[in-house]
């Protein structure tokens, strides 16, 4: 039930998956709503230190995430039919990598930005991230532009996710989505 088997994803990797993607609907939204308020707007602050601090829980959620992947038995595509079905298999692999990498990404250049004069990450007033400084001349301005860069490409590439796994469910009605949605009868599972 917790576990991957070859044919289905478990409750773990289900819960890792759900709990990701709202993250990053939530961070792009708050991320896009916080850089416009003013300094004096009574939001400004903790805006960013929600945003922060939900960016290093996610940065966390993710790495346990991909522990939890390598760990478990690899879930087979619905279909390796035909050529197409193949070519389509590939491309949705290639995007998974480069959702994971995008993420990276965002952690990689929201940490710069957020550290660029040496203060540490404050995460909920639980426990902080320390800061390394500038590492390089304009850190903040530089690793904020190529944070917003990278969010829009995540959130485009999300979109096509979407559409793929709406059209597997439409069109190919096959139980790609659902078996992200559901976890299977524990007594009609086979490895
Ligand atoms: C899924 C993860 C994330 C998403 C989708 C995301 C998205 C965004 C977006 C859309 C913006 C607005 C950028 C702009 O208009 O200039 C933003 C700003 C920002 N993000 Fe993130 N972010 C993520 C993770 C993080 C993390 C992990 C940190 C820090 C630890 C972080 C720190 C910041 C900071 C400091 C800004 C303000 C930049 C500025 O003032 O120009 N973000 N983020
Ligand atoms: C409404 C939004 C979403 C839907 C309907 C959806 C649907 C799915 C489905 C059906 C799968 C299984 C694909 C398969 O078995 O081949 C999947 C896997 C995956 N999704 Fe999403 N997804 C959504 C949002 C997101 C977001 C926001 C992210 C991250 C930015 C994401 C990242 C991934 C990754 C990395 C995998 C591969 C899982 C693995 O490592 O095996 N998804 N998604």
């Amino acid at each position: 039930m917790f576990k991957n088997t070859s044919q289905h994803y478990g409750l773990l990797a289900i819960i890792f998956h759900w709990v990701s993607a709202l993250a990053v609907f939530g961070m792009f939204g708050l991320g896009l709503y916080m850089v416009e308020l003013s300094y004096y707007d009574p939001f400004y602050r903790d805006g960013l230190h929600i945003h922060k601090s939900i960016g290093i829980m996610l940065a966390a959620l993710i790495v346990l995430r991909l522990i939890w992947k390598v760990t478990n038995p690899s879930v087979k595509p619905e279909s390796e039919a035909t050529p197409m079905d193949k070519l389509q298999n590939t491309i949705a692999h290639v995007v998974h990598v480069v959702l994971y990498l995008g993420l990276f990404g965002l952690f990689v250049t929201g940490y710069l930005i957020s550290t660029s004069d040496g203060r540490a990450i404050e995460v909920f007033n639980w426990f902080s991230v320390p800061g390394i400084g500038e590492l390089f001349d304009e850190q903040s301005d530089i690793a904020g532009t190529v944070h917003l860069y990278i969010a829009w490409g995540l959130i485009g590439l999300v979109a096509l996710h979407i559409v793929g796994a709406l059209k597997h469910h439409f069109i190919n009605k096959d139980r790609t989505l659902v078996r992200m949605l559901k976890v299977p009868n524990a007594t009609k599972v086979e490895d």
